[in-house]
């Protein structure tokens, strides 16, 4: 029987068009159809069908292209597991989950110190007692620092925390501006701990996961972030995001403006080959396997010491990318199906 190509989405959640699937992954599909000649299929994935999906998978996909954001799941764990087993059973799966454990959370940023996309000021307090040992020090080094969930999307438990004259806190959540103040380090740590998860000792992927990612704070956040779109090693776009005048977060939910761009352009050169450099240091984390399909490197500015610009890797996004404004993206994706 002839395999198809899969795309698997969550039956719920805020990213869906008026046929109840994403917008953009119809025409993924169809071009595909068109380019690679594969039949193609969209399944929902429910928790308590799925080995039901599973065995259905297994019979006849040839890949399975997952487009649902951990973010959204309850038992991500639980679904990384499935996406496993459908690998193991010699299903093409994008992006793998022993890939998105990796490289769609923020401690990536951590992971990646040293290289050229890391910057040695990012740390990943892992435990609340790490945090409360670490974070006060690592705060006064400039009175201001980013703090993300490690789980996080759309800038929700990304804070920006800084420290007044007078030792009071002061914090802006990503997601909604949200600000909050503290009267000293001592009550905003106090006050920070429930937002510390415990690890889940049952879970196969997600050991070592939770906490937050301090970042160092960069101001020019204020000229936007610069997205660079790929499809597995290659650039095929650049998106210029500015958030709103005065505003903290760039993300599309806070009215950030979007720009797409050729990569070629010249004004993208820098970010475009830091991008391709990079791509080795980001290897030993792909455990053997392709890049994703679809996914996103994040830039924030900052200058380097002479001046000039330097971009810094503010996050990588590999579950459930969107292309819905920009269709024309679904032909490069479908190339990398061509049968070989
Ligand atoms: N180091 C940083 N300096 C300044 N602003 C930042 C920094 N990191 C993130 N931000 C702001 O917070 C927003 C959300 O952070 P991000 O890392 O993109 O997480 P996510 O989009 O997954 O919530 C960004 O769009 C940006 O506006
Ligand atoms: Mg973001």
């Amino acid at each position: 029987m002839e395999k198809k190509v899969f795309i698997i989405e969550y039956a719920k959640g805020s990213d869906k068009g008026f046929d109840g699937f994403r917008p953009d992954s119809k025409p993924i599909l169809n071009a595909i159809e068109e380019i690679a000649g594969f039949k193609t299929e969209i399944v929902f994935y429910r928790p308590n069908k799925k080995y039901e999906l599973l065995d259905y998978l297994k019979e006849n996909a040839h890949s399975v292209i997952s487009r649902i954001n951990p973010g959204n799941l309850k038992g991500v764990d639980e679904y990384f597991q499935f996406l496993k087993a459908l690998s193991n059973s010699g299903v093409e799966i994008h992006t793998h989950p022993d890939v998105m454990i990796n490289l769609d959370f923020k401690d990536i940023l951590a992971k990646l110190k040293g290289t050229k996309l890391g910057d040695d000021e990012t740390y990943f307090y892992h435990t609340y007692t790490d945090f409360v040992r670490k974070f006060p020090s690592d705060l006064a080094k400039h009175d201001i620092r980013v703090l993300k969930t490690n789980y996080g999307s759309t800038g929700e438990g990304v804070y920006l925390v800084s420290k007044k004259e007078d030792g009071s806190i002061f914090t802006v959540e990503a997601v909604n501006n949200e600000k909050f103040y503290y009267d000293n380090i001592q009550e905003f740590l106090e006050k920070f701990e429930v937002k510390f998860d415990p690890d889940d000792e049952n879970a196969a992927y997600f050991q070592g996961k939770t906490g937050f990612v301090g970042c160092r704070y960069l101001e020019r956040i204020a000229e936007g972030e610069v997205r660079v779109v790929l499809v597995n090693d290659k650039a095929v776009s650049v998106v210029h995001k500015k958030p709103q005048d005065g505003g903290f977060s760039a993300t599309l939910f806070s009215g950030a403006q979007y720009n797409y761009e050729s990569p070629e352009e010249a004004k993208w050169k820098e970010v475009v080959k830091l991008t391709k450099q990079g791509l080795k240091d980001i290897k030993p984390f792909l455990k053997g396997q392709s890049y994703p399909l679809l996914w996103t490197m994040d830039y924030i500015l900052d200058y380097n010491k002479d001046g000039s610009d330097k971009y810094v890797l503010s996050e990588i996004n590999c579950s459930c990318v969107g292309i819905t404004t920009e269709l024309q993206y679904a032909k490069d994706i479908a190339k990398v199906f061509k049968k070989k």
